[in-house]
């Protein structure tokens, strides 16, 4: 277990703001607790993590297909899925700061951590959020913002496997939104309100083997760790007690990540058996079960459930990369640089072109060049302080190559382009730039 560095989560909270990663939700009104906007930076981690996960989940596996489903549903689906009666945590309010906890979250649960109050007594509370559909809210049709992407799946299992021609085992992928209620929130975008779930719903057969299946499973996950650059020794598969589990689950694996703030939950994996299903078919009366062409049998299926937080690998991601090394300056002296070493993947700026100077001559040839790399790769074009400042920059957004163009590039027609790890230069001619960075990114 790795130790835990609250200075660091703090210099990465920093760094996402001020780099335009992360933002903190409704800042201009004051804010609103636990809410969070993704910047133009942010949004290209998260979207090469998603493209990432539907190559690897979905694109690349014959067994499986993808959907995208509403967040608004049925509310009988809320009570089907057992979701109306049981998604719901214990909650105790501090009667001196009125400050609300989970009792089974807290170290000792017989008082206020923050003021050594005393509590009420425990209730329960829904985490979902209710909203209400129609013009007029008394008179509305009572729904719930969806608390797992899951649902949705499972609703449209039959949809699929009717529409796609699917045979047994065969899997749905799904990314998208999902909201909770959450009582304790807090370590950046760990725990929020809204956030995204990337899903799959693993269908198999009641005769075969789960657990192996489970296990297959469990490794494919981690496989998805070196494509998106995590360490897989930071990775701890915790098995969770019978008595600790969802109400739908009959196993499940936390996959926990050495966040900055402690080893927690980043994703995990949960045999759902035919819970879903069942509740289904028994709640809207449809014929939910697969018929088997080579035996001739129907049944309704058992599904294995990998699940991944999208918000959380994104955090995972940054803090990974995160790091202080010492870097010459260009007057020989030795200073701190902050470098997010992402892997080029997921890096949210593949390519910067800078300009030595802002003189027309050199910006009209940058400008140029960055408008070439731009139809295959996100660049951005920088020409403002010294050339040092510009490459600290770019490394702290974690910018794989850097591409100056200076006076020289005038007379002999090259740059010069700059490796974020190794900081090595390196004279390329203009023209072949597109060639050069296509042997840099074979992905
Ligand atoms: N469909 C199963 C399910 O929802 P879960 O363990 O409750 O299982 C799946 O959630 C994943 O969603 C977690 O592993 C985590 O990555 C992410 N997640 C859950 N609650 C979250 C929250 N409040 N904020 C951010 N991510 C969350």
């Amino acid at each position: 277990m790795n130790k835990k560095d609250d200075s660091k989560m703090e210099k990465i909270v920093s760094l996402c703001k001020r780099r335009g990663f992360i933002f903190p939700g409704s800042e201009i009104y004051g804010g609103l607790a636990n809410s969070y906007d993704y910047g133009p930076r942010g949004v290209e981690i998260k979207n090469n993590i998603k493209n990432l996960w539907w190559k690897y989940f979905v694109q690349s596996r014959d067994d499986m297909t993808g959907l995208d489903g509403g967040i608004l549903m049925s509310p009988k689906i809320w009570e089907a899925s057992g979701h109306a009666e049981k998604f719901k945590d214990p909650l105790v309010e501090c009667k001196k700061c009125h400050h609300r906890f989970r009792p089974d979250k807290l170290a000792d649960a017989s008082k206020c951590p923050d003021c050594g109050g005393e509590f009420t007594k425990e209730k329960f509370f829904s985490g979902m959020f209710k909203t209400t559909i129609g013009p007029v809210a008394e008179e509305g049709l009572v729904s719930y913002l969806r608390p797992e992407t899951a649902q949705t799946i499972f609703v449209n299992y039959k949809n699929v496997l009717d529409s796609m021609n699917k045979k047994m085992p065969f899997g749905i992928g799904q990314m998208g939104k999902a909201f909770r209620n959450e009582i304790t929130t807090g370590n950046f975008i760990f725990r929020t309100l809204e956030f995204e779930q990337m899903e799959i719903e693993y269908f198999i057969s009641p005769t075969s083997d789960w657990n192996g299946i489970f296990e297959n499973w469990v490794d494919y996950m981690r496989g998805f760790m070196k494509i998106i650059g995590l360490d897989e020794q930071k990775m701890h598969n915790h098995e969770i007690p019978d008595e600790e589990r969802a109400f739908y689950s009959k196993r499940t694996i936390d996959m926990e990540y050495d966040f900055p703030f402690g080893q927690d939950e980043l994703w995990a994996i949960a045999y759902r058996t035919d819970h879903d299903l069942s509740n289904h078919q028994k709640h809207s009366g449809q014929d939910l079960r697969y018929f088997d062409q080579q035996t001739s049998e129907k049944y309704i299926p058992r599904v294995i459930e990998p699940t991944f937080g999208t918000d959380r690998t994104v955090l995972a991601v940054i803090s990974e990369a995160y790091c202080e090394e010492d870097a010459p300056t260009a007057d020989g002296k030795t200073e701190t640089r902050v470098v997010l070493k992402f892997d080029k993947k997921v890096a949210p700026v593949k390519i910067a072109v800078l300009p030595l100077s802002k003189k027309d001559e050199l910006s009209g040839v940058a400008k140029n060049i960055a408008g070439t790399l731009r139809q295959n790769w996100m660049v951005e074009y920088d020409e403002t302080q010294s050339i040092g400042k510009r490459y600290r920059r770019q490394d702290e957004i974690g910018t794989p190559y850097c591409v100056t163009v200076d006076f020289e590039s005038l007379e002999d027609k090259a740059v010069t382009v700059r490796d974020r790890d190794t900081m090595r230069q390196e004279r390329v001619a203009i023209t072949e730039l597109p060639g050069y960075f296509n042997n840099k990114f074979t992905y």
